[in-house]
Formats: C-alpha cells, structure tokens, sequence
C-alpha cells in the first residue's frame, strides 16, 4: 500500500490573535507544524502542505528545514474551505492521510492505526462533553453517515456529542472522484471536504469512526491552546528523557526544548532552562541555570548560570552568575560573577571572580584568547582582541589590553597609598 500525507495548514487561525501564522507558533522550541510533518514523516516520505495564509512566509520555514515536502497553494478566495484546500491535487498513491496543521500533539503510533483500516475512508472521531464548535458526526450501526458542521445543525443534531477530529484516511481514488464535486451548498458558503462522507455513503460505503484521545487530536486553536499544548509536551520530553536515564529534580519546573540530546549521565536541578538544539554529556546543570543551543560535556554549570548559544564547554567548572556566550571552555575553573563572550580557553585555567571578556567596543566583536594554565585574579577586564599565551598570570584587578607572552605577569594598578590616622579625623566629633 502507498501512502500520501497532506496537512491542511492554509487557514487564517484568527483566534491566535498573532501576525505569526498559527502553525509557526512554537511548542517546545519547535514549529507546531514541524512536529506534525515529523511524526507524518514516519510513516510516509510523500507528504504535501497546503498553505495560502502568509503563504511566502511558512513556505520558506518548511523549506528551511525539510528537503522533500511538497507545497500545494489554496485558492482560497474562490475555493474556501477544507474541501477548497484539496481542489486541484491528484493522489497516484492507493491512500491519503489527511492531518490539520494545528494538532502538534499528535503521535506516528496514531497516525498508524488509522492508516491501518481497510475501509474506504476511516475517520477520527471525539466524544465531547461540549461538542460546540466542532462537526457533530451522524452515526449508524457503528459506521458514520454523516458529519454537520455546527453551523448548519438542526437543533436535534446540535446535542450529539460524537464530533469530528478532523483526521481522515481515504481511498486516494475516491478523494480522486469527490474533491472536483464538492460545492459550498451551506450556512458557511465554504467547500467542506466533510460532504466525501455523505458521497460515501450513497455510493453504499461504510465509513469507519475511530475514536482517538482528545490530548492529541484537540486542534490548538488560541494562545491558552497553545499553553495547554506546550504543558503536555513538556511532560513527554521530560518522562522521555528520564526514562532514558536523566535525573531531574522537581522536574514540572524544568523547561527542556524538544531538539536537546542527553548522554551519559546528566543531571537537572529545579528551574532549569535549555533552549534550542543542546547537547549533553555526563553534565549537571545546577538550578536556575540557563542553556541555549550549546554542547556541556563533563562538566558542571550553575546555580543561576547562563550559557548563551554556541558554546562548547568541555570537563570545566561553571559557577554562579557566569554567562558565557559563544566560547569554547576546555578544562577550565570560572567559578564566580564572569562574562566569557567570543572567546577559548585553554585547559588549567583558573577564571577568577569578575572577571569580564570586554568583546564588544560599541561597533564589532573581538576575541580573546586564553591559553592553557593561565590563572586571572579577581576583577579583571581583558580588553579584546587579546591573546594571553599558556602559563601567564593577571593581578587583581589588572585591565589587560596588550598581548600577555608565555611566562609573564600582566599587571595595571594604581599604587596604593597609606594615609595614617585618617578615619578618626574624618569622624571627628565637633
Ligand atoms: C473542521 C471540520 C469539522 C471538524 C473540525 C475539527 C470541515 C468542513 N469541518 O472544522 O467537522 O470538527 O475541523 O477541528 O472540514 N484549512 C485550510 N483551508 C481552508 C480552511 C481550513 O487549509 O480553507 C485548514 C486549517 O488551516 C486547519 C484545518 O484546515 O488546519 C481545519 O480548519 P478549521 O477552520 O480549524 O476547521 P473547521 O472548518 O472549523
Ligand atoms: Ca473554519
């Protein structure tokens, strides 16, 4: 059997209430709609989205991470509606799984089972206590007759509560016959791809229900949605994670992106935060510390750490209020309230409190370089572009702005002066 996916992603989604068309808006660092053609791609590598809505826009945010998805443009000014969506495609394959681009929690294990049934086209149903809103589906004898949408209900069929979720797998010769004959006959004046059931049925086919869960199939429709969406996602990417082996502490106040890859044994404490595509090993990030799209390996990070993107940090020792940003750490100690911006260094190397990388001088970014067994006192600025060669040593408070040579002391300080007997005279009482 072969198998087509489309995904109808071309409607405004005005409830988002959002310039970013709906199927951009993230769930866990990750498009609503990539985590859709994911699981779609599981099963079939011939899958089309259709778009029209900021059409130029989430063309080129597929095309930036997917090579073989196809793209179908509604015409939706004279072709409205999910039947709209699908006029002017030809499936060659035997069957279509069609999937809404706002159901990001839907599962390939799912998609399977429906892409599994043998009828002429099975169909997702939900039982909903509140079924408005939704198509309510017309069920006899176990098979479905009929879906409705809410706007042209009877008052009788307003109260069934079986409603349509919106997923189908059809006879690719059937969609073949039907999408051409659809009309927009109802209150919507919209092409509803739900009359196939109807055409179905008159041709004396039965039409399969299949109940799913409402977690993945409920479409993400508002920013609570979203919410609601993004909460259930956590829970999966962490019971996941911790069942391949991560330890978390009070791990409901922990946010991990759905593209971060744990190995060995890593450790998260509470209120721990990794963004964007990170990669871990044997590491323990202590809590609320910050991770965005950076590589720890061996090494401990945090509390209250920031480890801004492309960093790689390597068998090295991060403590509190140390933010580094695109830096490469190799055996390094920088315990204590630093700035580590564009910069390497070098193993045996002791960062001390304070010390700042100035990599910024209001018009480009410089580098620093640091190499191995180096040892920076308290409080010291290295003013970039700088090299500070393996084996040198920074006083306290020492502002480096020249080159430091392998073997040397760098040191920029006032010299101190004592003046005796100056506190009681200041305080002196008249
Ligand atoms: C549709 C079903 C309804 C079902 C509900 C489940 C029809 C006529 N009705 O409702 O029975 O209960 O889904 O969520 O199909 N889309 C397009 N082009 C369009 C319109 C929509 O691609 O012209 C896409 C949307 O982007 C979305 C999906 O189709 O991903 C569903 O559209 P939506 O408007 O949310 O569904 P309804 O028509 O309200
Ligand atoms: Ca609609």
């Amino acid at each position: 059997m072969s198998l087509s996916i489309v995904v109808l992603a071309a409607g405004k989604g005005t409830r988002m209430k959002s310039n970013t068309p709906k199927v951009l808006h993230k769930i866990s660092g990750k498009p609503m709609l990539f985590h859709i053609l994911d699981q779609a791609g599981r099963l079939s590598s011939d899958i089309t989205v259709i778009l029209s809505h900021k059409f130029d826009m989430v063309k080129e945010a597929i095309e930036s991470r997917y090579q073989n998805i196809k793209i179908h443009k509604q015409d939706i000014a004279n072709f409205p509606g999910t039947g709209g969506a699908l006029k002017g495609l030809e499936f060659n394959s035997s069957r279509v799984l069609i999937l809404n681009g706002d159901m990001p929690l839907i599962t390939a294990q799912s998609l399977e089972k429906l892409a599994n049934s043998t009828a002429p086209i099975a169909m997702t149903i939900l039982k909903l206590a509140n079924p408005s809103g939704y198509g309510r589906v017309v069920i006899e004898n176990g098979f479905a007759k009929e879906i409705v949408e809410e706007k042209d209900c009877t008052q009788e069929q307003k109260k069934i509560n079986t409603v349509n979720a919106g997923v189908y797998c059809v006879d690719a010769a059937l969609l073949n016959e039907f999408i051409p004959k659809i009309d927009n006959n109802n209150a919507q004046e919209e092409y509803y791809l739900t009359d196939i059931i109807k055409m179905a049925v008159d041709k004396g086919l039965n039409i399969e229900p299949i109940e799913v869960s409402e977690e993945e199939f409920m479409g993400v429709n508002s920013k609570l949605d979203l919410a609601n969406a993004e909460e259930i996602m956590q829970k999966r990417i962490k019971e996941q994670l911790m069942l391949d082996g991560v330890i978390m502490r009070a791990p409901h106040t922990i946010y991990i992106d759905s593209e971060a890859v744990f190995k060995g044994e890593c450790i998260l404490e509470n209120g721990v935060t990794i963004e964007g595509a990170c990669r871990f090993e044997n590491a323990h990030i202590k809590a609320h510390s910050v991770v965005e799209d950076s590589t720890v390996i061996n090494s401990d990070i945090g509390p209250l750490a920031h480890i801004r993107p492309k960093s790689h940090i390597e068998d090295t020792h991060i403590g509190n209020f140390v933010e580094v940003k695109k830096s490469i750490l190799k055996g390094v100690k920088a315990g204590h309230l630093s700035y580590l911006g564009d910069s390497e260094i070098d193993e045996g190397t002791n960062i001390g409190a304070g010390v700042i990388t100035c990599n910024y001088d209001g018009k480009a970014k410089y580098q620093t370089k640091i190499g191995k067994n180096v040892f920076i006192g308290s409080d010291s600025q290295l003013v970039a572009p700088v090299t500070l060669e393996d084996n040198t040593m920074v006083a306290a408070g020492t502002t480096v702005t020249d080159d430091v040579p392998s073997d040397a002391l760098a040191i920029s300080r006032v010299k101190q002066k004592i003046v005796r007997s100056f506190f009681s005279k200041f305080f002196k009482k008249s």
